[in-house]
């Protein structure tokens, strides 16, 4: 079973809350399960194109028939391969950090290379049509302050977006693993690291469990 590991946080592993957490998701998944392959997309290290005015460009010149510029041919071959990289794993494991009540940028264009129609949805007569049905995706979270319940509840957006892109494209298999209130109570932060912990290792012993008597 491949696992992609899509990262979305350009700190060290020792200074994020997030990143801890994750690592010590895929380490119980690996545990639980020896067939897990893991790779893993840095979203700030790896060339993830924006859909620009020269991305729009080149797909109006592709439904045409029309060349496309170099420029054109980069940038579209390279969304190619991040797509075709994301179709390959079976399971998804995002991490984002919160950023001003949403995640890091490069989360969205991930995002945007990889809802593609014909690829990862479709359209039909009743409408648009996921094709990714039997993957699984885990959302894990870091955020400072506490937005699972409280005053802050309604300014959570990101977790439902993500979990409606992923329906969108035919993944209703979807986890939520988070970690908050770190930057709230900091002399607390590593005791609500732990809890978090305990609740990925439960989530990692079901998934890998479920993968293996799938
Ligand atoms: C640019 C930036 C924006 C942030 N915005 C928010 C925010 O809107 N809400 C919040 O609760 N915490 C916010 N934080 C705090 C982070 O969510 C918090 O530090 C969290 O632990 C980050 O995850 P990490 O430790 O995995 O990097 C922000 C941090 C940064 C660097």
């Amino acid at each position: 079973m491949k696992v992609l590991y899509i990262n979305s946080n350009p700190k060290p592993l020792d200074q994020s809350f997030g990143l801890r957490l994750g690592r010590h998701f895929l380490n119980e998944l690996s545990n639980q399960n020896e067939n897990i392959e893991i790779e893993t997309v840095n979203l700030y290290e790896e060339n993830i194109p924006l859909i620009d005015a020269d991305v729009l460009d080149a797909w109006g010149k592709l439904a045409a028939g029309v060349e496309l510029s170099p420029s054109q041919v980069e940038k579209t071959t390279r969304m190619g391969e991040v797509l075709e990289q994301f179709l390959s794993a079976d399971m998804y494991v995002f991490n984002t950090p919160m950023w001003n009540l949403s995640y890091p940028p490069m989360l969205k264009a991930y995002i945007d290379n990889i809802v593609m129609a014909g690829k990862t949805f479709k359209y039909t007569e009743n409408g648009p049509e996921g094709l990714l049905g039997g993957k699984t995706a885990v959302h894990i979270q870091s955020r400072g302050g506490v937005y699972s319940e409280g005053p802050a509840q309604s300014f959570e957006f990101t977790n439902g977006y993500l979990q409606g892109v992923m329906a969108f494209i035919g993944i209703t298999d979807y986890h939520h693993l988070y970690t908050e209130g770190m930057a709230a109570a900091p002399d607390r932060a590593e005791e609500i690291l732990d809890a978090a912990r305990e609740t990925a290792s439960d989530l990692a012993k079901d998934l890998a469990s479920a993968k293996r008597n799938a």
